[in-house]
């Protein structure tokens, strides 16, 4: 009877203890059943089939992949395509001589990709785009791609080697005979313009950050977006805000057209970018060549205000003038249907919801987020590279060493950590 008892409570206490296990696993399991926030980004990565863009989770991952870019940014790269096509069609590769600098004047970079990492060989007097305090486009820029090809580097991605010139001018007067081969990178291209088509159009410099908005682009973006309202909720009314001494013809003439009217808030005193949010309306001016400034708008819940451009960028193909997927309003030059239009959606606030919803959609959360930029770069890398020259990224250096002349390679250039250091001068 004793024996028995025995048994049994040993009985017991092995039970109870597998069931004490049993519940231990049970709560680690379900610690992990409501994961906390870091696990999810170890979740396996979804099969590229069913991947799509997320943009509340995937907007500032500039490490995307190539097949990831191409799902979420499937219109991105039309300007990249066309430099690709003309190159094609011209039946040229572009060489070592089509990247020299030395037609820019002022404003050219050189630069090399090898083995995902950015090196500035040559700069063409870039001293007033480094220092400026509205002008540090050319650490913006380079940025840009070192940032680009880190996003490259941890998806595995093998950038090709690359050399190639950026001109970060307002516009860059590239030589105009009509053999010239010269190759370069730049903001815009004058639409129409047949030496511009030469050009490969890159990311603003100020996609990373603009010095008179005093924010980097991604503050920025959380800006505009706190100024979210109902159309109602709007200031009724068009805004503008700039220097109207730059492209005085445009922009004089739009101070004109809007002043004295109830519907327009036009001068040339200052306000704050995302400021131009709190209005149902911002409009676009071009400068001495385009703006930055489209982006900023295009980022607020805004109808954006576009005249006719003269200059193209590398995302201004997605703008959609009519139909249903109509994302701003365009006018014509000299504003003579300004004050028509922007009455006919001041009383249709139905037709301006679907405006802004469309812009929101194209822009904000797809085309213009740091991921979208990201993208554009690798894209451009690639198909830079099949219709260029694979540069020699080593030169051959006299070295002293121990007392003795040695020749070694050497790999050109400065490399792009180091440069940010040493106020753009070059070390090698
Ligand atoms: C660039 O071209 C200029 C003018 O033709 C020439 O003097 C210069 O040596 C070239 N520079 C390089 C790095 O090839």
């Amino acid at each position: 009877m004793q024996a028995l008892s025995l048994i049994q409570s040993r009985f017991v206490v092995i039970l109870l203890s597998i069931i004490v296990v049993l519940q231990l696993f049970w709560i680690f399991d379900n610690q992990y059943a409501i994961a906390p926030h870091w696990a999810s980004s170890s979740a396996p990565t979804p099969t590229a089939s069913s991947w799509t863009f997320d943009t509340t989770r995937d907007a500032h991952n500039h490490a995307l992949t190539y097949d990831q870019c191409t799902t979420a940014f499937p219109k991105l790269y039309y300007e990249i395509e066309r430099s690709v096509a003309y190159w094609k069609t011209r039946n040229h590769q572009i060489n070592e001589n089509d990247v020299n600098i030395s037609w820019t004047g002022k404003g050219g970079i050189r630069a090399l990709i090898y083995e995902n990492e950015l090196r500035i060989v040559q700069t063409q007097d870039t001293h007033h785009f480094q220092d400026h305090h509205d002008a540090r486009r050319v650490i913006f820029v380079l940025s840009q791609i070192h940032r680009a090809l880190l996003g490259a580097t941890a998806v595995g991605e093998k950038v090709p080697t690359i050399e190639f010139s950026i001109a970060v001018n307002d516009h860059a007067n590239l030589p105009s005979e009509e053999e010239d081969t010269h190759a370069v990178w730049t903001f815009d291209r004058k639409i129409g313009s047949k030496k511009d088509e030469r050009m490969w159009l890159m990311p603003d410099f100020n996609f990373w950050a603009w010095n008179p908005v005093g924010n980097a682009f991604n503050d920025a973006r959380r800006r505009a977006m706190s100024h979210d309202a109902t159309v109602e909720g709007k200031i009724q009314k068009i805004v503008w805000r700039g220097n109207r001494k730059i492209n005085p013809e445009l922009r004089k003439s739009l101070i004109a057209t809007g002043s004295g009217k109830d519907w327009a808030d036009v001068d040339g005193d200052w306000l704050d970018i995302d400021d131009f949010c709190r209005y149902l309306f911002g409009v676009y001016t071009e400068g001495h060549s385009w703006s930055g400034r489209l982006k900023y708008l295009l980022n607020c819940d805004t109808i954006a205000i576009v005249h006719e451009l003269q200059f193209t960028t590398s995302y201004a193909h997605l703008l959609v003038a009519s139909g249903p997927n109509q994302n701003h309003i365009s006018v014509k030059r000299d504003w003579s249907d300004l004050e028509e239009k922007v009455k006919y959606y001041l009383e249709r606030p139905e037709e301006s919801r679907n405006i802004i919803q469309n812009s929101i959609e194209t822009f904000r959360e797809r085309y213009t987020t740091p991921a979208a930029e990201a993208c554009y770069w690798r894209h451009m890398f690639r198909a830079y590279r099949e219709v260029a020259f694979e540069p020699d990224a080593f030169t051959s250096k006299a070295i002293d060493s121990f007392g003795q002349t040695e020749t070694v390679r050497h790999l050109r250039g400065t490399p792009y950590e180091l440069f940010i250091g040493t106020d753009g001068r070059l070390t090698s």
